[in-house]
């Protein structure tokens, strides 16, 4: 049990007796060697892994200074090593080849499966064959838009083990979002399914697939494969479990289908051999791209390189989540985003952990989902996000209750920063008031946790993601650039890289240093506000760029100002953030029609259209307002701030004598919508 005094959660004991890292006095000690001797602790840790060539001692080369030189980060850059091998091969030769890697759950609670580390390298193996068959070699770009299935795991590592680079693209992005990332990569190979359900939610993957390969080829791109896993048309039930409306099978799904181009997944797997030698790679060899939103518009194609980004997922996920060989974990995220890449797949293979990964929904079929889930498999670690915990929160305890979730021992959170209440009701109500809860900060570009409390370890305090990870070293900056040592807010920044942070931005090493290391010379920052408590302890305080985090995924305004302009009837448009109470912000538009367009609900309707055409659904705006002119000042830029302010309803607008033209505040303010 832990207690509560002075603001803090003090360690939980029952946590503490088996912890990795005991107490504050032994985290400062690990943190210590790890920023002192970052090259003796990281050489250490390697150990874990198996290198064909071993990292030399001098593991870290870099220049975080714009001042002396482009920007670079290296490190281990002499040793060879296979990130497959070690998630898979070396487990099996550990004596792990029977332990279960994944309890696959899929939307339907009916329907579920296992694989063991054993079962789970033959596929690996297979399908490497395959991508090799296909013509895929070391360095292609492989494209992979999948829903949350054991197929997704074997099509990454399978990359990963034939050197091919991954670039998942989470399977709610639109055909053009997903054809624009095909694009930036140029792949030539797309991994696909022909659909997923979402609770009673039929997505057609495979059909938006091959919309986005036509798209490419009307940009004179070539997709040569697209391989399709069956799964909705896959019949797996008896017809008294199919008359169930949201189950598989779905017989009657029309699969758009070009011969030329189009391969069933369970044809090339038929008779694909069960061994393949990896292809042995250097360290800074890249592992994956994954997009994230830029605040120009232009999604940023994130480079993750292998032997520092091995290392970092790791010991994130060991420290992080306290884990031990026995434990069941369970991360909710979709492995279409960073945290599932990190902690579905990479962290807990690579620790040889057993886990839970999961097709569905946190609603469907009701909203104590989660919670069967947890006591079906007897969960010890869950990760999920603060919306999450906040939408469950609106449906009360009973649902809760209706499970024991006796199992639970480390929870943990990640995404946005968490609202104290929805701390506090994570700890009692999930955990049964005897959990410790980890808030863990960090973003597509860190590859893991950068801040975060160590669950028996670190005294917490609702609502901050507390200290620094080993190797890891913050400090909170001031507009000048100077350090902030009193309480006030500032820029989050950080001065030495560490093994796991991204390399480049694909294709835009410019767009790298100037998004990241321009800011302030000699560090990289990322993008948050950021105070530091008068004991240590950090607190993110949101983003300070025209980012909006909407359920813990960052959207860009500019992307999506950009789609509601392609509407034929829009002159102009700008998005802004509002608070909301389950997904931390949401998108309030303000849009101005052309001379004499009426605003009408219809066209609110297209206009989402427009956002889920361009970006997907999960970015539709949830307010749209007309406004027959925008805020600007004199030199034409629009005022955010005065818009924020509006959608808030909050009158106090400050400043505003730089405002070209007042009248339109009162005329913005009539047409407020929600
Ligand atoms: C941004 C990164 C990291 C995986 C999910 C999102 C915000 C993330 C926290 C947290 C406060 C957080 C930040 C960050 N964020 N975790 N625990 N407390 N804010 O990855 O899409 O790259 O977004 O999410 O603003 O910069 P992402």
């Amino acid at each position: 049990m832990d207690s509560y005094t002075d603001g803090y959660f003090s360690p939980n004991e029952d946590v503490t007796r088996v912890a990795h890292c005991k107490t504050m006095e032994e985290y400062k000690e690990i943190y210590g060697e790890s920023i002192n001797d970052p090259d003796k602790f990281w050489g250490n840790y390697a150990k874990n892994f198996y290198f064909k060539t071993f990292p030399d001692k001098n593991l870290f080369d870099y220049n975080f200074d714009i001042r002396k030189g482009d920007v670079y980060i290296k490190f281990a850059e002499d040793a060879i090593t296979n990130i497959s091998y070690n998630c898979l091969d070396l487990k099996v030769e550990n004596g792990l080849g029977d332990v279960v890697a994944f309890y696959w759950e899929g939307n339907d609670p009916l329907d579920c499966t296992s694989i063991t580390y054993k079962q789970l390298l033959d596929e690996v193996c297979k399908f490497s064959n395959v991508l090799k068959s296909l013509g895929v070699k070391k360095e292609d770009k492989v494209a992979i838009y999948m829903p949350m299935i054991l197929e997704l795991v074997v099509a990454m590592l399978a990359c990963a083990r034939i050197g091919a680079v991954h670039s998942i693209v989470f399977g709610g992005f639109s055909a053009e979002s997903l054809c624009n990332r095909i694009l930036d990569a140029s792949c030539d190979v797309i991994i696909t399914a022909d659909g997923m359900y979402r609770g009673t939610k039929l997505v057609k993957l495979k059909n938006i697939a091959s919309e986005a390969v036509k798209l490419c080829s009307e940009a004179n791109h070539k997709v040569t494969t697209c391989i399709t896993v069956k799964h909705v048309t896959a019949k797996s039930f008896s017809d008294e479990e199919t008359k169930r409306p949201s189950m598989r099978p779905c017989l009657d799904l029309q699969l758009s289908w070009n011969k030329d181009v189009d391969r069933w997944w369970h044809d090339l797997m038929a008779n694909a051999s069960t061994t393949c030698e990896p292809e042995w790679m250097k360290s800074e060899d890249t592992l994956f791209i994954l997009y994230t939103s830029g605040s120009t518009g232009k999604p940023k194609g994130i480079l993750h390189h292998i032997t520092g980004y091995m290392l970092w997922a790791s010991a994130t996920h060991k420290y992080t989540f306290d884990y031990h060989p026995g434990d069941v974990y369970f991360c909710t995220a979709d492995i279409g985003w960073i945290t599932g890449h990190t902690y579905v797949t990479y962290g807990p293979l690579l620790n040889g952990a057993t886990s839970v990964i999961f097709e569905g929904v946190p609603y469907f079929p009701d909203q104590s989902r989660l919670w069967a889930i947890v006591d079906k498999y007897q969960v010890s670690k869950f990760y999920t996000a603060p919306t999450a915990i906040r939408s469950l929160m609106k449906h009360g305890e009973e649902p809760v209750k209706k499970y024991k979730r006796t199992s639970l021992q480390v929870l943990g959170t990640v995404g946005e920063p968490i609202n104290p209440e929805a701390w506090l009701w994570y700890r009692n109500v999930i955990g049964n008031g005897k959990c410790s809860i980890v808030d863990t900060f960090w973003q597509t570009e860190t590859g893991g946790h950068v801040l975060t409390p160590l669950p028996g370890c670190t005294p917490t305090k609702p609502g901050s993601a507390t200290f620094p990870f080993f190797g890891i070293v913050p400090s909170v900056l001031s507009d000048e650039g100077k350090e902030i040592t009193s309480s006030d807010e500032g820029y989050l920044v950080f001065n030495k890289p560490w093994p796991g942070m991204m390399r480049t931005i694909h294709g835009d090493h410019k767009r790298f240093e100037g998004t990241y290391f321009t800011r302030f010379p000699g560090y990289y920052v990322p993008g948050d506000g950021c105070i530091r408590d008068k004991d240590g302890l950090f607190w993110i305080t949101g983003r300070i760029d025209d980012m909006i985090n909407v359920s813990g995924h960052l959207l860009s305004t500019a992307e999506v100002e950009s789609s509601l302009i392609t509407h034929h009837l829009v002159s102009e448009a700008a998005v802004v953030g509002r608070p909301d109470p389950i997904k931390g912000e949401c998108l309030y538009c303000f849009v101005t029609l052309l001379d004499g367009v009426e605003f009408t609900p219809g066209i609110v309707i297209e206009l989402k259209g427009k956002v889920r055409e361009h970006i997907g659904g999960f970015s539709i705006p949830d307010y749209i307002q007309s406004a027959p002119a925008l805020p600007k000042t004199r030199s034409g830029k629009i005022m955010r701030r005065v818009l924020r302010n509006v959608a808030r309803d909050n009158h106090d607008l400050g400043d505003i004598s730089t405002m070209a033209d007042e009248s339109v505040i009162g005329v913005l303010f009539a047409n407020r919508v929600g």
